[in-house]
Parts: C-alpha cells; sequence; structure tokens
C-alpha cells in the first residue's frame, strides 16, 4: 500500500513542502524549548513555596520553644490562634509522636489524627519517616484538600535537655510540625505565566516561519519556477527565450545583462521543427 504522506509530499508545490519542513522543524524546536520553560518555570516557584513553608516553620518553632520549655500552653495557643488570624490559608499542626494532634490553627482539630489532616500516602509515610528517623523529608508534598492545591511541609520535633524535664528523655523525637501552604494564587500565576509564554512562542513561531518561508521564496521558489516557465517555453519549441539572472548581475559574474537561450539550444541541440 502507498503511504499516504508520501503520496501528499509527491503531490505538492516545492513551496508547499518548504512551508511544511519549516512548521514542523520550528514547531519541534520551539515546543522543546517551550516545555522546558514551562518545567522550569513551574519548578522554581514550586521551591519557592517550599523554602518559604521551611521558613514559616523555622519561625513558628523558634516563637513556641520557649513558652513549651516552661509550659506554657496559652502562649503556643495563641501563636496558632494568630496563624489563624494572619497567615491567610495557612495551616499549622503540632503532634505528639503517635501523631494526635496538639496544638493546631485549626481548632477543631485538636486531637485528631495528623493523617487525617493529610490526603496522599506519600506525605503519611514522610511523617512517619521523620518521627521515626528525627529528620525533616527534605521536600514539600502537593495535595487538595477540599479542591484547594496546599503544599505540605513536615518538621519532626527534637528532644532536648531542656524538654528532659517534662517529656523525659526516652525519645530523641517529641512530635511533629505539619505546614500546610495555600498554593492556589501560586498556581494562578504559574497559569498565568504559562498562557504568556504560550502567546510568545506562538507569535515567534508564526514569525519565523513567515521569515523563512519569504527568504526561501525569494531565494529559491521564484528562481526555480523562473526556470521551469522558461525551460517549459523552450521546450514547447520557442528558441528565442531570454532569461535574466540577477543573482549572477548582482555579483557582477556576467557583465551581459541577458543570456540567450536560443544560442544554447540552436546550436546544441536539433529542435524538432512543428
Ligand atoms: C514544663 C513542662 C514542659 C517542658 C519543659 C516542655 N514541655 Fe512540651 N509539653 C508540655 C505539656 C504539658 C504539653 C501538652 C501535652 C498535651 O496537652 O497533651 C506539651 C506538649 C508538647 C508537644 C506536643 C506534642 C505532645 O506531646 O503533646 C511538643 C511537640 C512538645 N511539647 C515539645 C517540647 C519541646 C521540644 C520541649 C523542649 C524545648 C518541651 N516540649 C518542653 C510540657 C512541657
Amino acid at each position: 500500500m502507498k503511504n499516504p504522506v508520501y503520496a501528499l509530499l509527491i503531490s505538492m508545490k516545492l513551496r508547499a513542502k518548504i512551508l511544511v519542513a519549516t512548521i514542523v522543524v520550528v514547531s519541534v524546536f520551539m515546543g522543546l524549548s517551550l516545555y522546558q520553560s514551562l518545567v522550569i518555570n513551574k519548578k522554581t516557584a514550586m521551591n519557592q513555596a517550599s523554602e518559604f513553608s521551611n521558613h514559616m516553620l523555622d519561625n513558628i518553632y523558634s516563637a513556641i520553644r520557649f513558652p513549651m520549655s516552661v509550659g506554657d500552653e496559652k502562649t503556643v495557643k495563641e501563636q496558632m490562634k494568630d496563624v489563624k488570624e494572619h497567615m491567610d490559608g495557612v495551616q499549622v499542626y503540632i503532634a505528639d509522636f503517635d501523631r494526635n494532634i496538639t496544638y493546631a490553627s485549626e481548632k477543631e482539630r485538636i486531637d485528631l489524627s495528623l493523617e487525617k489532616c493529610l490526603q496522599k500516602d506519600d506525605s503519611r509515610n514522610a511523617l512517619v519517616k521523620a518521627l521515626a528517623t528525627g529528620k525533616t523529608p527534605g521536600i514539600s508534598f502537593l495535595e487538595t484538600e477540599s479542591k484547594d492545591p496546599f503544599l505540605v511541609t513536615i518538621k519532626p520535633i527534637l528532644n532536648e535537655s531542656s524538654c528532659h524535664h517534662c517529656h523525659g528523655a526516652s525519645r530523641n523525637v517529641l512530635g511533629a510540625m505539619v505546614m500546610k501552604q495555600p498554593v492556589k494564587n501560586l498556581f494562578a500565576t504559574i497559569n498565568y505565566t504559562r498562557n504568556r509564554l504560550f502567546v510568545y512562542f506562538a507569535a515567534a513561531l508564526v514569525g519565523m516561519v513567515v521569515f523563512i518561508n519569504f527568504f526561501f521564496s525569494k531565494l529559491v521558489s521564484r528562481r526555480i519556477n523562473l526556470l521551469k516557465e522558461k525551460t517549459s517555453l523552450v521546450a514547447a519549441g520557442d528558441v528565442t527565450v531570454e532569461t535574466v539572472d540577477d543573482h549572477q548581475i548582482r555579483s557582477g559574474a556576467c557583465p551581459a545583462t541577458s543570456t540567450r537561450w536560443s544560442r544554447t539550444y540552436a546550436t546544441g541541440w536539433n529542435m524538432p521543427t512543428a
């Protein structure tokens, strides 16, 4: 069976072929770089959000560490209330080593299992691992809660000598802090940048295709078409056809302004007489 793409290529004119080839090549290369830009843009934005969460967790922990070490629960609860009131949509949880929530910005979730506030297995597993090892997971986790996207960051709370007085010295890890940062606005910004990149790339693509096509048509197709016209005239028996090669004239290679086809054909060939 005939390959339809091949058949189509054969039937296309030279200019159309060049146009299609230009579109394909330019789209492939620009598509790849567009894809790369989108990936890098999203990764950078998510890394920044994750870094922000880490900083916030460190700040909140250093603010509650002292009141905690003197058993001042009231101040810790006030801190959680502050998070709820002043940090739009941010959720902070402090849980014990059994993952039961002791303090939280979301009051109604106190005493629940922290795992209930995490939607995905990878963040739940990371929490279990952080409590067991005392090491921060090093990455944040993306999940959705009631259709809104959140970035989950986990920080284990380690036992220190100042804590032994009340918590004992048997455990290395006393609990964990978890922060859920809403990233809906961040996603909106990422999408906005993505759409703008799409428009820029589409405009650049059209510009390049038009330019390359114009360039080819000026340099190649027009000349070939001219040649085709003249040769068909010669083939039809007209031996007085004249052609001007402006490239040769411009480069000074041919001082004469025209070449007589008749000269070549009349002397070289035996033209059939009609
Ligand atoms: C004066 C006693 C006291 C000291 C010292 C103390 N805590 Fe606590 N801590 C408490 C009490 C009381 C609670 C609340 C327990 C509850 O309500 O279940 C608590 C709760 C916690 C929780 C929440 C999880 C849980 O076990 O309920 C963490 C985490 C925690 N403390 C960490 C620390 C750290 C870290 C230090 C040392 C820097 C420290 N604490 C020092 C008394 C103390």
